[in-house]
């Protein structure tokens, strides 16, 4: 069964934005069912068509599906118990890292957190093109991560995201049962517009 976004959860936009943008929440309520290896692909093939300074692509993602039972496990145990509870529903989880430095001179890379954001925000709306939805987290233990993956320094994990199709909420319990069910808000944009200095 596919359920589709809820109308309550549909941005009410003033102007005719993108689908796929009014569409796209962050749902705890995850379908069972699992998503097949290229629609994981195509979100991440996705993520890769994001602009990033100099080209850079400081994005990297450690990907487990729910079949893959150890993988998911160890992913899911980084979540905050308040994430966990309802992302190991997900039939995706993924860690989401930057590159810190530029690959060219060594240099800091001050726009990482940006160009990471993009990436990610490629996956989501790709994925709600095709009814995949996703949940960015970053409550979870970003030091165990470190220690686990044994990476190299300059790559650090940012977030993580639960990926999956819609289910109906009913299996959640609260607080989450009635998140899934509230309205999303924005303030206006006017109020994201920063004036002019007087001229
Ligand atoms: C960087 C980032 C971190 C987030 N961390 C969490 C989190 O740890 N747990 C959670 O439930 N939601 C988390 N969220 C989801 C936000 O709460 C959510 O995007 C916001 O409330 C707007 O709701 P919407 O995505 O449905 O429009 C995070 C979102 C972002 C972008």
């Amino acid at each position: 069964m596919m359920i589709e976004t809820i109308d309550i959860k549909q941005a009410k936009t003033r102007y005719n934005v993108l689908d796929v943008i009014r569409k796209r929440w962050s749902p705890r309520s995850f379908s069972k069912y699992p998503l097949m290896p290229e629609e994981i692909e195509t979100l991440l093939e996705a993520a890769t068509w994001a602009p990033s300074a100099m080209n850079e692509q400081p994005w990297r993602f450690v990907v487990a599906s729910k079949e893959d039972e150890e993988k998911f496990r160890k992913l899911a145990d980084f979540l905050v118990p308040g994430n966990r509870v309802w992302a190991e529903n997900a039939a995706v989880l993924m860690v989401v890292f930057g590159v810190t430095t530029y690959a060219r001179n060594g240099k800091e890379n001050i726009n990482v957190g940006h160009d990471v954001g993009m990436a990610t925000q490629n996956l989501l709306l790709q994925g709600v093109s095709m009814d995949v939805y996703g949940h960015v987290m970053e409550g979870f233990d970003k030091d165990r991560v470190i220690e686990e993956f044994q990476l190299p320094d300059n790559i650090r994990p940012l977030t993580m995201l639960a990926l999956g199709r819609l289910d109906v909420p009913d299996l959640l319990e609260e607080p989450y049962y009635s998140r899934e069910q509230s309205p999303r808000t924005r303030r206006s944009v006017e109020d994201s517009v920063i004036s002019f200095p007087e001229m």
